[in-house]
């Protein structure tokens, strides 16, 4: 995908431009802490930002905490502080966080600034000026007790769909069908236990419909990678809905001009939090005598270039309303939306029971930052895939790459040099034409980093990483040393493969620069840059060698993951009165954003994803109905070797329960068990159509054979 002119690409000296740059990672929620899902996304914005630096480029990176919306204020309530106390201690934590992971913001703001309060009613008046906003009437659940209306994630009872009790009003985790709140049976509000009420109130929508034919082209334009538009044919398709826009007081939000107690939906003022957190950056610039030009990277005939880095979750978001937004008020719209997917450990998802559900803080108290980089790096690549960390492969990669092939270089010749040569360097290279391949390979390792491919990035590094190995081997400086005459080419050889050391060390310090940082300590050269890598450094003095960088041993993972397993157990007490939160990502079901998460890039799953499902051959042994459940029938089955299940399955609109007994059933038997209000419904037995009805498998099949 080319998103700038070929020509601004040049690094040849004397056709150089710098391009100016604009970079974003997506804004963390003030009500949690940052966890290894975010640090994948901060660090890949981090290396791609680093490495624009590092080959002279201006390039700016800016983020904020994105500090609105119910939970936040209620949050803050339980713990009897203001919202505001609350996101400033959030905003320290965040950003040591960020800080600790060597990833480098120009700005760090927050969406509950001064800034973002301007530029949100800017941009809102601009849009209702243009007539893209309109105003109506909607019918929303209402918590009398507790006197708020209630977001989709603070309502939970019995799905509409299959009966399952315990569901969210939004979307239900066992059938996976999505509603609106007032489908759901036998509601109550988490806040207060209290049956919701239907309320009316008037809100306020963005006609998102308005801008479907510039959605239409902008979404084919090179501003997304291929999958992100397959998937939006799909939403273009289903068409574009209405967004709303407004939440009723109270709400931790700013207040929409115009009225009394309506306020922007968090989802509104957010994405505006890039343009105000790099609008805090300009005046802050701007104090110390630097005129950084908010119109010349904003303005709608911008040449800058202006790239987010989001999860898969928040295409929507991010590819269809903030476009849309900027256009209909007249800015500039971004020039790419970098997607990634979500980070697996060991091949399942984060658990905080597992202790995989690694926050960044623990991560560090136990490992350093560097490795964590150094792997995600290894395995992103600009596609939408998940990422999987593998601890197994994580401590065998880390101490082959790092340790074995890039620091082994320079500790396997410094010592000759600082030992024979009182540190100097030679004034000449022994092999040169390696030298100069070693640079050659930058414009390959250049491309791949431009276009996210760090894996590949890192896989060629380490492919050069071997071969100055090879060279070293085959020079063997030990034997030379041990001969006499022949200190010369001694120093010539340690003195190449120091300077090969120090190429690797360009390559690597966007994933690595602290590492690099006491690289260049070791060879006292001056912070180095991508243009260092055509000259080797002859005739100079390094300092003694000191290891740059230490294994990983298993202990550390161990106590890593238990540390992990301790952080869960001390959130447990206030976390299990909390409702999971309207600021995540599935609060896009409600907003009528389809999600990215489930799916693969082309919306299939792998055969992997698929063998892990444990489908059985069941037979029903009793099946009654459930008292106060109007679908569900409870049905007690016979799995064979795995013993007796119960499950609740909502079928019961197609059977008398006797004619059931006796059948043969598909059951997904690895289904974590769910309790339920009626009892623990232990998997899941596979029914189709409306009804719905049972597929059985043939008799002969015997409880408990796999389904395959
Ligand atoms: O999904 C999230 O975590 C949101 N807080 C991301 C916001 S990104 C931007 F729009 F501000
Ligand atoms: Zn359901």
């Amino acid at each position: 995908m080319a998103y700038w002119p070929a020509f601004k690409r040049d690094q040849k000296p004397g056709l150089f431009m710098a391009r100016d740059i604009l970079v974003t990672s997506a804004l963390p929620y003030a009500n949690g802490s940052i966890h290894l899902g975010h640090m994948l996304e901060h660090i890949q914005t981090d290396i791609w930002v680093r490495f624009q630096k590092l080959r002279g480029h201006n390039c700016i990176a800016v983020c904020a905490d994105d500090a609105h919306g119910t939970p936040i204020m209620l949050k803050a309530r339980d713990q009897g502080i203001t919202p505001e106390a609350l996101i400033a201690g959030v905003a320290i934590e965040h950003q040591r966080d960020f800080s600790d992971f060597l990833v480098d913001y120009d700005n760090y703001h927050s969406t509950h600034s001064d800034e973002n309060r301007e530029l949100s009613e800017q941009i809102y008046i601009k849009l209702r000026e243009a007539g893209h906003i309109a105003s109506r009437t909607i019918s929303q659940a209402y918590d009398p007790e507790k006197q708020m209306f209630l977001p989709d994630r603070f309502i939970r009872g019995e799905c509409p769909n299959c009966g399952s009790a315990d569901q969210y009003g939004d979307a239900c985790e066992v059938c996976g069908s999505t509603y609106q709140p007032t489908d759901l049976k036998n509601a109550v509000s988490v806040l207060s236990g209290a049956t919701p009420v239907e309320r009316e109130s008037e809100h306020y929508f963005f006609q998102l419909a308005d801008f479907e034919a510039f959605l239409h082209d902008w979404t084919r334009s090179d501003h997304l990678q291929d999958t992100v538009t397959r998937k939006l044919d799909e939403w273009f398709t289903a068409g574009l809905k209405d967004w709303d826009i407004s939440r009723d007081a109270p709400y931790f939000g700013f207040k929409i001009p115009g009225t009394d107690d309506k306020y922007f939906y968090v989802w509104l003022d957010a994405p505006i939090g890039y343009m105000a957190s790099f609008a805090n950056l300009c005046a802050r610039r701007q104090k110390e005598g630097d005129n950084l030009d908010f119109d010349a990277f904003w303005g709608a005939d911008s040449s800058a270039e202006l790239y987010h880095f989001i999860g898969k979750d928040i295409v929507y978001f991010h590819a269809l309303f903030w476009p849309a937004m900027l256009e209909g008020a007249g800015f500039r719209t971004p020039t790419a939306i970098h997607a990634h997917g979500f980070v697996t450990v060991n091949g399942e998802k984060m658990s905080k029971s597992r202790g995989t559900f690694i926050k960044a803080r623990t991560w560090l108290n136990h490992m350093p930052a560097e490795f964590l980089r150094y792997y995600f790096a290894a395995k992103l690549s600009h596609r939408v895939e998940d990422l999987d960390l593998n601890f197994d492969d994580f401590l065998a990669r880390i101490n082959s790459d790092l340790v074995g092939k890039y620091v082994n270089i320079a500790s396997r010749c410094a010592n000759f040099i600082t030992k024979r040569f009182d540190g100097q360097l030679a004034a000449q290279l022994d092999r040169p034409e390696l030298f100069d391949r070693f640079a050659t390979a930058g414009d390959e390792i250049a491309e791949h980093f431009e276009q996210r491919r760090f894996g590949q990035a890192v896989r060629q590094i380490m492919n050069l990483a071997d071969e100055a190995n090879a060279y070293v081997a085959e020079r063997a400086p030990w034997q030379i040393a041990k001969e006499d005459g022949r200190d010369v080419e001694l120093q010539e050889v340690c003195s190449t493969a120091l300077n090969l050391f120090r190429q690797l060390t360009i390559y690597l310090k966007p994933i690595l620069p602290e590492t690099a940082g006491r690289a260049e300590a070791f060879l006292q050269v001056d912070p180095l840059t991508w243009a260092d890598l055509g000259t080797p450094v002859t005739d100079h003095a390094i300092a003694k060698f000191k290891p740059l960088l230490r294994r990983v041993e298993q202990p550390a993972i161990d106590k890593m993951i238990e540390a992990s397993k301790e952080d869960l157990a001390a959130a447990a007490a206030p976390a299990a009165a909390e409702p999971s939160t309207e600021n995540t990502n599935t609060a896009a079901a409600k907003q009528n954003t389809p999600k990215m998460e489930s799916a693969d890039d082309n919306g299939t799953i792998q055969i992997d994803d698929f063998a892990k499902i444990d489908l059985r051959v069941a037979r029903v042994v009793a099946a009654e109905h459930v008292e106060g459940a109007d679908k569900l029938l409870r049905l007690t089955l016979d799995v064979g070797e795995l013993g007796q299940r119960q499950v609740f399955a909502g079928i019961k609109s197609a059977y008398d329960p006797a004619a059931l007994e006796g059948r043969l059933v598909a059951l997904v038997a690895n289904l974590a068990p769910r309790k339920m209000r009626f009892g623990v419904s232990e998997g899941m037995v596979l029914a189709a159509g409306e009804s719905p009805h049972v597929l059985s498998p043939d008799d002969g099949t015997q409880p408990g054979e796999k389904i395959k």
